[in-house]
C-alpha cells in the first residue's frame, strides 16, 4: 500500500468507526430514556442523570457525543435537543432497526421483509410513511419549484399529484404558484393527512382528493396542466409505470406536463444514499427498484410524451432526480441554477 491508499484506508476505517459510534450512542440514549428527557428545555448532564436514573459522567460523555453528531446541543453546561429529532420519530425512532435487523434473513433467502408495494398493505403503512417523508422532501420540493420556474413560466397551474402521500410535491408547488389548483390521489386514509397538510399551509380551497388507486380511479381527460409522479416510479414493475405514464398521458392537457420524481444514482455526495436507500426499499418491497433515468425517461417517450430532461436536485439527500417532459412538442431545456 502506499501512503496515499494507506491514508484513504485510514479514513474509511475511521468513518466506518465514527458512523457505528455515534449509532450506539443515539441508540443508547434513546433507550435509557435521555432523548425523551431532553425534550422540551435545557437540562444539564446532572439533571437528565437523575431524571433518567443514570450515572452523571456517563449520560455526559453521551451528551457530548450527541453534540458533536448534531443530535443535541450544548450552551455551556446544558443541553438542548436539535430539530433533527424531529425527523428521528415513529418508524424512524430507531434508526429503521426494523429492516436492518431483518438484513442477515435477507440475504439468506431474498424475500423482502414487507410489501409495501402491494396495495392491501402499502396503504397500512404509508400514513407513517409519507409523513416522514414530508419533511425528507420539503427542500427537493422547493427546489424543484425553482428548477421548474413554477409561479413564474409555469403559472396558474392544474396540478394532479399521483400517490401524493403528504401532498409535499402539489403543496409546494401551490405555494409558489397562487392561482394553482390540486388534485391528489392516494389511499383515504392517506388524503386524509394530505388534507390536513393543505389546511395547515393555507391550501385548503385548492385542494382535492381523489382516493383510490392511480392505476384505476376516474381521471379527467385533458384536465390537467402538471401532473406530478414523486417517489411512486420505485414501487412500480416495468408494466405498471407505462400504464401509469399511459393514464397520466390521457388527462393532460395538450402541451401540459408530466414530472417525474425519483430516488436516482449518480450524485457523489449522494451515492452512500442512494445505494442504502436501494437496499432498504429491496427490503420493504417485492419489486420495488431505484430506476435509471433513461429507462424512465425512454418509457416517457414510449407513452407519448415529448423530449424528457433529467436532472438531479442538487440539495439533501442528493439522491432526488427529477425527469420533466411534455405532452406534445418539444420544450425549450430546463434552465441551470
Ligand atoms: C413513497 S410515497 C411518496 C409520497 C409523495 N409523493 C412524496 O414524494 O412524498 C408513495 C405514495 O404512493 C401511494 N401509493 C402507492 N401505490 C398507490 C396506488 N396504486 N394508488 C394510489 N396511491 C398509491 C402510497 O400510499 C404513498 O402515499
Amino acid at each position: 500500500m502506499n501512503s496515499a491508499e494507506q491514508l484513504k484506508a485510514l479514513e474509511t476505517y475511521f468513518q466506518l468507526m465514527s458512523m457505528k459510534g455515534i449509532v450506539e450512542v443515539f441508540h443508547a440514549a434513546r433507550r435509557a430514556g435521555v432523548l425523551e428527557a431532553l425534550a422540551g428545555g435545557r437540562h444539564t448532564a446532572a439533571a437528565l442523570a437523575a431524571k433518567c436514573g443514570l450515572c452523571e459522567k456517563p449520560v455526559s460523555l453521551l451528551l457530548r457525543a450527541l453534540n458533536t453528531a448534531g443530535i443535541v446541543q450544548m450552551t455551556g453546561e446544558e443541553y438542548v435537543a436539535m430539530p433533527v429529532l424531529g425527523f428521528l420519530s415513529g418508524t424512524y425512532q430507531d434508526l429503521s432497526n426494523q429492516y436492518w435487523d431483518y438484513l442477515p434473513s435477507y440475504l439468506e433467502t431474498g424475500l423482502p421483509m414487507q410489501r409495501m408495494d402491494d396495495p392491501e398493505e402499502g396503504r397500512k403503512h404509508y400514513v407513517e410513511q409519507a409523513r416522514s417523508l414530508r419533511g425528507m422532501m420539503l427542500p427537493s420540493a422547493m427546489a424543484a419549484a425553482g428548477m421548474l420556474g413554477i409561479g413564474a413560466q409555469l403559472k396558474n397551474l392544474s396540478i394532479l399529484d399521483v400517490g401524493a402521500g403528504s401532498g409535499v410535491w402539489g403543496q409546494t408547488f401551490a405555494l409558489h404558484d397562487p392561482q394553482a389548483r390540486i388534485t391528489a390521489i392516494d389511499w383515504p386514509n392517506v388524503l386524509e393527512m394530505a388534507r390536513h397538510y393543505a389546511g395547515q399551509a393555507g391550501l385548503g380551497e385548492r385542494f382535492q382528493s381523489l382516493p383510490g388507486s392511480y392505476h384505476e380511479v376516474e381521471l379527467e381527460s385533458a384536465g390537467y396542466d402538471l401532473a406530478i409522479a414523486a417517489n411512486v416510479a420505485h414501487l412500480e414493475t416495468e408494466d405498471g409505470v407505462l400504464r401509469l405514464f399511459r393514464r397520466l398521458h390521457a388527462a393532460l392537457k395538450p402541451g401540459g406536463h408530466v414530472l417525474v420524481v425519483d430516488v436516482f444514482h449518480g450524485q457523489p455526495n449522494g451515492e452512500i444514499n442512494a445505494s442504502l436507500y436501494e437496499l432498504g426499499l429491496a427490503l420493504r418491497t417485492g419489486h420495488g427498484r431505484v430506476f435509471d433515468h433513461e429507462s424512465l425517461s425512454l418509457w416517457l417517450r414510449e407513452t407519448g410524451f415529448s423530449d424528457p430532461q433529467y436532472r438531479p436536485i442538487p440539495v439533501t439527500p442528493f439522491t432526488m432526480g427529477l425527469i420533466f417532459a411534455r405532452r406534445g412538442l418539444p420544450r425549450p431545456p430546463i434552465a441551470h441554477d
